[in-house]
């Protein structure tokens, strides 16, 4: 059986959520935003981040699957869930869990790209820059993780540990 250690608490996660949301709040003031959240991992920190930012935003998710069950990206990107909203002209935050090799957010913005957003960024809760494969921009990021396999508030292992409050390492997991 694997074993989970705390690496941020409930309470490190909700004051760094409130923290992206001043820095979105003050950059969009008054603009009409729509978050666009990756499914499923982005779930929660979704749900959070749209409290925390007390602005009008627009909400919408995209399913997007490169995992087959492991922890190891298979390279190829499935839209599981496509956008119902017309983004041309409009601006789009995309709200990630995770950043790792990167593939699944690259691809992501460039197939938004090519609906003319007026404006497209992207917010990551967690980045673990030392896996990835392609160079991603984040706008607003919340933690940098080390080089493990990291689990709750959203993020899953084999659809499991979604549902933890706080994010985890499982150990004993080889990547
Ligand atoms: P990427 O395409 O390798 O950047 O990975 C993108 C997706 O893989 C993320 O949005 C997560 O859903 C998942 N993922 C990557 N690393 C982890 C992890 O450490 N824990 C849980 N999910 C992960
Ligand atoms: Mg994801």
């Amino acid at each position: 059986m694997e074993k989970l250690r705390i690496l941020y608490t409930r309470e490190l996660i909700k004051r760094t959520v409130e923290s992206l949301a001043r820095e979105i709040r003050r950059d969009y003031g008054g603009h009409n935003l729509i978050l666009l959240g990756v499914l499923k991992g982005s779930f929660i920190f979704l749900a959070d981040l749209a409290r925390a930012l007390d602005m009008p935003v627009e909400i919408d998710f995209v399913g997007l699957s490169s995992y087959g069950a492991g922890t190891q990206t298979s390279g190829r990107i499935k839209i599981t869930h496509r956008l119902h909203t017309p983004i041309r002209g409009r601006d789009v935050l995309v709200v990630e869990d995770i950043v790792d090799t990167g593939l699944t957010t690259s691809f992501l913005l460039s197939h938004l790209a090519r609906k003319r957003p007026s404006s497209l960024k992207l917010c990551t809760l967690l980045d673990k820059p030392s896996r990835r494969r392609v160079e991603v921009h984040i706008d607003y990021l919340g933690f940098t993780v080390p080089d493990k396999f990291i689990v709750g508030y959203g993020t899953d292992w084999d659809e499991k540990y979604r549902h933890l409050p706080d994010i985890r390492i499982v150990e004993g997991v080889k990547l």
